[in-house]
């Protein structure tokens, strides 16, 4: 299992420290999360906070924005250093477009679903996509409970990666712990997304390996 834990449950006071556990831990990419307030009814952290994150993180970074209109900002996350862009389906309304510039910003397009929209509205992009990132709580806030619908739609999405001969891997974000992603790995997801399970652990090396491990 590829693992992608989340800065949002990070101590704010001392990002470096909680990097360097990264830099350090089996993780495989950093994901980071950005709010606007409007898209979702919470505001986490903006493009100054990446860039100094991005200076001292070794893994590659996982950039979720949770934003009206993110199209506006392919620029600034490409300049941020992001290897992924992870954009809302229900946030843009030229969706093909916005994936297109994604990748000739030279990164990774990633569309992001939350836990009512349906996999099927993916069905004529998802040969474009590098990854679908699907919301397994309601975005906005760490924390959680992992919404169950989520391991039927992680099989309807591998079931149309694979009749579309799409390359989209397939990540889950929000309420993932040893539990949920073990039934998550079953379903036939590729990557987990762990924000508050990582960084409230007194031993987050080893809880990042554990869900390496699935
Ligand atoms: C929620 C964010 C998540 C969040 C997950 O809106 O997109 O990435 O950090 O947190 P946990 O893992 O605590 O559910
Ligand atoms: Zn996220």
């Amino acid at each position: 299992m590829l693992v992608s834990p989340s800065l949002l449950s990070a101590n704010f006071a001392n990002l470096q420290q909680d990097i360097e556990m990264i830099n350090n831990s089996s993780a495989d990419m950093l994901h980071l999360d950005i709010m606007d307030g409007v898209f979702v009814p919470n505001i986490s952290f903006g493009f100054p906070v990446i860039k100094s994150v991005q200076q001292i993180c070794t893994k590659p970074l996982d950039v979720h924005l949770m934003v009206v209109e993110p199209q506006k900002f392919i620029g600034a996350v490409r300049d941020c250093g992001a290897t992924i862009m992870n954009i809302h389906q229900e946030a843009c309304i030229h969706l093909d477009r916005a994936v297109n510039e994604i990748k000739r910003a030279g990164m990774k397009a990633a569309v992001t679903l939350n836990p009512s929209t349906p996999v099927a509205t993916l069905e004529d992009i998802i040969s474009e996509l590098d990854m679908v990132l699907l919301m397994s709580v309601n975005p906005g806030f760490g924390g959680q409970s992992f919404i169950e619908n989520t391991l039927k739609k992680v099989t309807r999405l591998r079931h149309m990666i694979a009749a579309s001969n799409s390359k989209a891997l397939i990540e889950i974000d929000g309420g993932v712990n040893l539990h949920t992603g073990a039934q998550l790995a079953e379903a036939g997801a590729d990557i987990l997304v762990a924000g508050s399970y990582v960084f409230n652990s007194k031993t987050p090396i080893q809880t990042i390996q554990g869900l390496k491990e699935l």
